[in-house]
């Protein structure tokens, strides 16, 4: 089997990326981020959490060794699968929204997130900042997943956010690590690996 996982743990399939492809790759999502913000004081990135969080470690340190603009980081707190993965083909998820910054009127934001799955999340969070005033909000995610079976009502989430910033596709299977989790396990891997849905409840 390629790229087996280092601890063999039986429920991880096999490594997708490892610690330095992502490294190379989130230092080009910063010299993106930086480009497209010649000439802006000051940036404002708003992580999701709790997948987010390792992404932007990495990412604030990216821009800051690529000398980039003044950066202030705001965290929001969002909640869509719970303990379990998801099924195929579903149409609606509640999104658990909670700490929406506040004074972000006219700013532009870029919002961080772990992985672009069925796109509940981000629409949600997104469509909350836009109406606090924020004055842009593009999207920047490690993780998009090409779905397979995606239902209407998701093809058409998906079609209206498009993100500014992918850090690598992966296919439509439950991946950890890199700060994604299954029941809150398995957030600290430093590598991103596919997980076997077997072992997992939905
Ligand atoms: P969406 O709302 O379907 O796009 O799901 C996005 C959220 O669900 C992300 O913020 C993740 O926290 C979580 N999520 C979706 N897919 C995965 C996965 O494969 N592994 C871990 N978390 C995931
Ligand atoms: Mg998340």
């Amino acid at each position: 089997m390629s790229n087996p996982v280092p601890e063999g743990d039986p429920r991880l399939e096999r490594i997708l990326f490892d610690e330095t492809q992502i490294q190379i790759r989130v230092a080009e999502l910063a010299q993106a981020i930086l480009a497209d913000a010649v000439g802006v004081q000051r940036l404002r990135l708003v992580g999701v959490l709790k997948g987010g969080w390792m992404f932007l470690a990495d990412l604030a340190r990216a821009i800051r060794r690529q000398k980039g603009p003044r950066v202030l980081y705001e965290f929001i707190r969002a909640s869509t699968y719970g303990a379990g993965i998801k099924q195929g083909g579903e149409d609606l998820r509640q999104v658990a929204i909670s700490g929406l910054p506040a004074a972000i009127r006219g700013d532009h934001i870029v919002l961080v997130e772990d992985i672009l799955d069925q796109g509940f999340t981000l629409a949600a969070i997104r469509r909350q900042l836009l109406a606090a005033g924020a004055a842009s909000v593009k999207v920047c995610v490690f993780l998009d997943k090409q779905l397979e079976n995606p239902s209407a009502a998701v093809r058409g989430i998906r079609a209206g956010l498009v993100p500014e910033y992918v850090g690598f596709p992966v296919p439509d299977r439950w991946v950890v690590g890199y700060g994604l989790d299954v029941d809150e396990e398995f957030r600290d891997l430093p590598y991103v690996a596919i997980a076997r849905e077997e072992f997992f409840q939905k």
